[in-house]
């Protein structure tokens, strides 16, 4: 199968006719939610009026995200496409974190169907690195987006003035410093890195070259090559572009600390998202200021946050249309009740 083929077949809508008792098509939108590095982290665990978001811990990434903040948020970012999903299939989701199993447990109530915008919007989603159009949004834009971006707990603030975007290239740039120069961190990278189309498809996840400027080479040969060519300064220059380039940043953050934030940050960022493709905006993450622990306390700071987490960092604006990146088999992720996960466990 070529790699547009695969893509085709992953991002579009399917039929939900028979999602109110068998939830798997529930869960091939989730599935086309936002997750760190690509990573996927998440098993759904199908009940009869229940779906549970367990975290797939095998998938975490340990340099990258050593307090699994970035895992839980990505679980946030599928439970709002489950959420939307549901809603358009005639189910209200009702969605609580459970410290004691550390997952998301979905209850799913009967209503009528109504599909919203943001559902319809899930197929059409993805990051867009590149640079946008230097074109402003409309006041009408913003109060649409700010409207879906906030949580329980969740704020957002928006930077449009040219001072507060330079901070911000800034702190990414100080942000690439440390990560490139930290070997397990460039290791981890190089990774979930996929060098060209038959690698991308052999795991169907992991971070899609192309869509990073890397053109399309063997495997063996991109690992070798990647601590040469791939330098922070050659990263702080496409990224001081980009940025440069977007309309705004908008930076999440969330009242304290903990697991239930971090799914409820994921749920908001999903839904800006979301709101931003619906808009036919773009949008792309710019996380480095939140990953690196002590730039992130200057960053908070910097940012008027006093005891708030800043949880994600995004810009938006006009971009081009790029290629999707791709989702393992729905098989590979679901857990059909119990009995299922105690037979996976014991083969
Ligand atoms: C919590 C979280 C953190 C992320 N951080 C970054 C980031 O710092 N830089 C980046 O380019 N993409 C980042 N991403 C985007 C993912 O790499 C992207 O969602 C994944 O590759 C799947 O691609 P798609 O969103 O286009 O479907 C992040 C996503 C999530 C959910």
């Amino acid at each position: 199968m070529s790699y547009s083929t695969a893509v085709r077949d992953i991002w579009r809508h399917r039929d939900l006719e028979g999602a109110r008792s068998d939830f798997a098509p529930l869960v091939h939108y989730a599935t086309l939610a936002a997750s760190s590095h690509n990573t996927q982290p998440w098993i759904f665990e199908l009940g009869t009026r229940e779906i549970k978001v367990r975290p797939d811990f095998a998938r975490r990434c340990q340099e990258v995200d050593p307090d699994d903040h970035h895992l839980f948020v990505s679980l946030g970012c599928a439970v709002e496409n489950l959420a939307q999903a549901a809603r358009a299939a005639g189910l209200q989701a009702h969605a609580h974190y459970d410290s004691r199993t550390e997952s998301i447990r979905v209850d799913l109530e009967r209503v009528s169907a109504a599909a919203s915008d943001l559902f319809l919007a899930i197929p059409e989603r993805r990051c867009t690195r590149a640079r946008f159009a230097k074109q402003g949004l409309t006041p009408g834009q913003w109060v649409e987006l700010e409207r879906v971006a906030r949580g329980f707990g969740v704020d957002i603030h928006v930077l449009t003035a040219r001072q507060e975007i330079e901070r911000i290239v800034e702190f990414v740039a100080a942000g690439n410093e440390a990560q490139f120069s930290s070997t397990p961190w460039a290791r981890e990278m190089r990774h979930w890195l996929r060098f060209n189309d038959r690698d991308a498809l052999r795991t169907g996840d992991g971070l899609y070259g192309r869509l990073f400027g890397i053109p399309s080479i063997p495997a063996w040969l991109g690992r070798a090559m990647m601590p040469v060519v791939a330098t922070a300064e050659r990263q702080n220059q496409r990224d001081a572009e980009q940025i440069r380039s977007s309309a705004g940043i908008i930076v999440f953050s969330s009242a304290r600390e903990g697991r239930s934030f971090q799914v409820e940050v994921g749920r908001c960022y999903e839904r800006f998202a979301l709101r931003a493709t619906s808009l036919g905006l773009s949008t792309a993450f710019i996380n480095q200021p939140v990953e690196v622990p002590l730039l992130r306390k200057k960053f908070a700071a910097e940012m008027g946050l006093g005891s708030r987490r800043p949880d994600l960092v995004v810009r938006i604006g006009y971009g081009p249309a790029v290629a999707h990146s791709l989702r393992r088999p729905l098989d590979d992720v679901i857990a059909r009740g119990a009995e299922e996960m105690r037979w996976k466990r014991s083969a």
